[in-house]
């Protein structure tokens, strides 16, 4: 295939037709039986949404894989009969990454989900894709290690999900996204062809990098069946404070000059005054009622000395910044309180309005304020609801637009407005979650079309036959080559 030709926009897959599904689930009958290949309706529901707003999208069969040999037949017998394959994790990917929408075989590693072994002087874990990052982040914690990265989700979702879409969270602030912490994968590629990725080792210059290319690749380019993932040594010492500001630019401004003072918190998670109304109504007493938005502020360390210290020049910055008040957790319960209401902040909004759109936007650490006074503004010019919240110490706000069905439209132009305004300010469409489906529209507002015809001859070469997750990541464009 020439490279104009691999370049091309991905075609747009057609559904697998009834003598091609009655073919392949002929070929899966010979290797799973009715537990782990769903063919019911009713059973096959559960695999038909996820955590996002993209609707219902039902597969035709739903496989459960147990080893990454299951996984390889999948994949064979889908490339031999021409239907698309969809991976999941533990369902719960908030851009419809997971999502069959042309039918076909989900493909479930929530059976892999074994911790294989964690190598304390290598430093490292190793687990099946299907393991939830909770049990891995406590399984290592035993053992005096950490893994930093902690989706908010973390007690929900899997580690292969979280590689598969460079998953972050609040800690990402200063220890970095799941990309960070990738030492080796184990991926099965379209065609069924196993490869090992990157190395279990500390360092490695061999190559190109070609597992930093399945990180954050969201199933499209293979399927993970084993991560081995670095750790660090566990802080012991936290220190949690809940910083109340009259606004949410107020807050922000100040979180920058923290930043800016070269102090790394753990976290610096901002809640504006919408976030706050929410958690208010739902779990009253836990932020203080007059604050207008507040800062999650948490620094840790090896030592309870360090992490005090590292708290208390922040909140200092904060004071000189216009905090109206520092409340420091006294103990480990004072400091759930704080995280729990965060934590399902996601839900909590989504109970307030009919329909809401959520984003995941990244600007630069410095027009952080710039966005917040552009995410007000377009609420109130567009007449709908628009919530920030999120890891604003990164640049990274959930911006939630909050709406019922009869103000769609400005719904939709205030979610484009939105992005705009973070391409803009030199910022990107997703910092965490992935494009998935319900972004990938709008790739083209970040991205050349230069780059995207590189990524497309990726996709080409890795997945000639346009099987594995189709219609995901990149906007489907006009016919076949
Ligand atoms: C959070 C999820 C939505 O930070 O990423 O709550
Ligand atoms: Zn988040």
């Amino acid at each position: 295939m020439s490279i104009e030709l691999l370049t091309r926009p991905t075609r747009e897959p057609l559904r697998p037709g009834p003598a091609q599904l009655r073919e392949v689930r002929k070929a899966l009958e010979d290797r799973f039986d009715e537990e782990r290949l769903l063919v019911n309706a009713d059973r096959r529901q559960a695999y038909a949404q996820d955590w996002s707003s993209a609707g219902r999208h039902m597969p035709d069969l739903v496989v459960k894989a147990e080893s990454t040999a299951d996984v390889q037949a999948v994949l064979a017998a889908a490339t031999e009969h021409q239907v698309p394959v969809t991976p999941r994790g533990l369902g719960t990917g908030k851009a419809g990454g997971a999502l069959p929408i042309y039918g076909g075989i989900v493909l479930s590693m929530e059976r892999m989900n074994r911790i294989e072994g964690i190598e304390v002087a290598d430093m490292q874990v190793t687990a099946g894709p299907g393991t939830v990052t909770g049990d891995l982040m406590r399984a290592v914690e035993e053992q005096g290690l950490f893994y930093p990265p902690d989706p908010n989700s973390f007690d929900i979702c899997s580690i292969g999900g979280n590689v598969a879409c460079n998953a972050g969270g609040p800690r990402a602030l200063k220890y970095g996204t799941t990309k960070n912490y990738v030492r080796a994968l184990q991926v099965v590629l379209p065609t069924g062809k196993l490869v090992q990725l990157g190395q279990r080792t500390a360092k490695s210059s061999t190559g190109y990098r070609v597992a930093d290319l399945i990180v954050g690749s969201e199933g499209t380019l293979g399927i993970i069946t084993q991560v081995t993932m670095r750790l660090i040594p566990r802080p012991d010492a936290v220190e949690t404070a809940l910083v109340s500001f009259a606004n949410a630019v107020r807050a922000s401004e100040a979180l920058t000059a923290v930043i800016a003072a070269g102090i790394v918190p753990r976290t610096l998670e901002l809640l504006d005054h919408h976030a706050l109304d929410a958690v208010r109504a739902k779990t009253p007493g836990r932020f203080p009622d007059d604050a207008g938005a507040v800062i999650i502020l948490e620094t840790d360390g090896r030592t309870a000395k360090q992490a005090f210290e590292d708290l208390e020049r922040a909140a200092d910055v904060c004071t000189a910044h216009g905090a109206l008040d520092v409340l420091l957790a006294q103990d480990e319960a004072q400091r759930k309180r704080i995280w729990e209401p965060r934590r399902v902040l996601s839900v909590t909004l989504r109970e307030t309005a009919p329909r809401k759109i959520s984003e995941d936007i990244v600007v630069p650490r410095s027009q952080i304020p710039t966005m917040l006074a552009a995410v007000s503004r377009i609420g109130e010019q567009r007449r709908v609801r628009v919530a920030a919240y999120g890891h604003a110490g990164d640049g990274n706000l959930h911006v939630n637009v909050l709406f019922d069905d009869s103000s769609t439209e400005r719904a939709d132009a205030a979610v484009r407005d939105v992005i705009c305004e973070t391409v803009r300010l030199g910022g990107t469409i997703s910092g965490e979650h992935g494009i998935g489906l319900l972004k990938r529209d709008f790739l083209p507002l970040e991205q050349s079309e230069d780059l995207m015809g590189v990524q497309r001859a990726l996709k080409a070469t890795l997945d000639p036959h346009h099987i594995l997750n189709p219609g995901k990541v990149l906007p489907p464009g006009v016919s076949a080559p």
